[in-house]
């Protein structure tokens, strides 16, 4: 096998701790004039010019981006293929929102030739944004998860997907059945799961359109094999509090219905958690389970404000998720704009390097996929973007007024959105250009 080697010089930023749990400055590192080494698709160094450009063979190819940053590749932890065609549907809440404009889109991926026309927008859609993996909801249909995984296959990208289970409180045409979801999440596992950088997540959509059966069979699944992901919702909204409360009387709160299906752990993620209580973030963080932060969506869908400090106290591990069609932006920038004003309503500060953080080793660390993605340490695999200093005229005024990385970083996360990404790579090679 011939190497593949080539060096990338521009600024360089990644993220390497939690700010929550370290002093800010110990959470990232930078080289302002920065190189970094690929081979093969993967890190074999990283820091600053002065120090890795003369041990570099002088046939290494070096590309060089000025006036540019480079950071890992952004991390969605919760998006929905199907509602690529929906999104900015407008006025109605989750439940109404459901019936009148998701489900019938979805209705449509029981064609395999729309599962792939949307797939391939969707996943250029996702590179153009500089999101190199995604944990990503399919519809009912398994073949909208075959149409996703062979799209991302032909790419070679880290991406997590799963098909819909749904058996009740939902149109005719978009059931399933507990046993039919079993069967045919079951020959998707075996067809994908594991297959190049791809993995599956049993995705039951959420409590109210499961039968207890469904949430047996979901839990059996994630039993049956290792590693697999678990992806649902979660307290998004006060009326599906309520609905779930009257479905399940018997359990303590929502994510006790989760649990008692054995549905919590170190690879399951839930979405919003906008409504979550002091006991059921604890018991988040002591099986490992993850929450996608999901503040486009939570605005758009008027769900409410998600409570990050409150997750933070109990160290439960948070992603950012766009949940388009929910969600209103493909873009981690943009969702980021957004949470940082989620938390400006409660009194509260997102730092830069904490928006860095969840855009990037945070989603890893909910993916439990961090000694490979969502940083740029050495024997990472090569998932990055490159953010232009300049993509509209009033970023590259701005920027020019701005004196420290930090500084930088917010302006990029305020003002940024797809145009700013010049770039995406994933292991090591070139996807998307602007
Ligand atoms: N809860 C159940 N299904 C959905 C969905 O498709 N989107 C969002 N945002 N919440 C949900
Ligand atoms: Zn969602």
């Amino acid at each position: 096998m011939t190497i593949e080697k080539k060096a990338y010089r521009a600024a360089i930023v990644h993220s390497i701790a939690d700010p929550a749990e370290v002093v800010v400055e110990a959470s990232y590192e930078y080289f302002e004039d920065g190189l970094m080494v690929v081979e093969n698709g993967k890190i074999t160094a990283v820091g600053h010019t002065r120090d890795l450009l003369g041990s570099l063979a002088s046939d290494v190819e070096v590309v060089t981006y000025t006036d540019a940053l480079i950071t890992a590749g952004f991390i969605d932890t919760h998006i929905h293929l199907p509602q690529t065609g929906m999104v900015g549907s407008y006025g109605e809440q989750l439940l109404d929102w459901l019936n009148t404009y998701v489900f019938p889109v979805e209705r449509q991926f029981a064609d395999p030739g729309h599962a792939a026309e949307v797939s391939d927008i969707f996943i250029k859609e996702l590179l153009r944004n500089g999101t190199t993996t995604a944990l990503v909801f399919g519809s009912r249909h398994k073949e909208s998860v075959d149409a996703f995984f062979t799209a991302a296959e032909k790419l070679n990208l880290r991406m997590i997907a799963g098909k819909v289970m749904m058996d009740r409180n939902a149109p005719d045409y978009l059931v399933d059945t507990a046993e039919s979801s079993y069967v045919d999440s079951k020959a998707l596992i075996e067809r994908w799961h594991g297959k190049g950088r791809l993995h599956y997540a049993v995705t039951p959509r959420f409590a109210p359109t499961s039968t207890p059966e469904q949430l047996t069979l979901a839990g059996q699944l994630l039993t049956e094999y290792p590693d697999l992901y678990m992806q649902t919702h979660i307290s998004e909204n006060l009326k599906e509090v309520e609905w779930v409360k009257a479905l399940f009387p018997e359990r303590k709160n929502y994510l006790d219905v989760y649990d008692h299906f054995k549905l919590l752990g170190e690879r399951s993620v839930f979405a919003h958690g906008v409504h979550l209580c002091d006991q059921e973030c604890e018991r988040l963080a002591e099986t490992g389970s993850a929450i996608a932060f999901c503040p486009t969506s939570n605005f758009f869908l008027g769900s409410g404000l998600f409570n990050l400090p409150m997750a933070e106290r109990h160290k439960v591990n948070v992603g950012l998720g766009t949940d388009v069609g929910g969600g209103t932006s493909f873009s981690i920038l943009q969702t980021l704009n957004e949470a940082y004003k989620v938390m400006q309503l409660q009194g509260a500060k997102l730092s830069p390097f904490k928006s860095l953080y969840l855009a990037t080793l945070g989603g890893a660390r909910a993916l439990r996929l961090e000694d490979k993605i969502g940083n740029l340490h050495e024997g990472t695999e090569a998932d990055f973007v490159v953010l232009d200093f300049n993509a509209t005229p009033l970023l590259s005024y701005r920027m020019k007024q701005a004196t420290s990385i930090e500084e930088k970083l917010f302006v990029l996360m305020t003002l940024g959105d797809d145009r700013t990404v010049s770039e995406t790579y994933s292991a090591g090679v070139l996807v998307h250009k602007r």
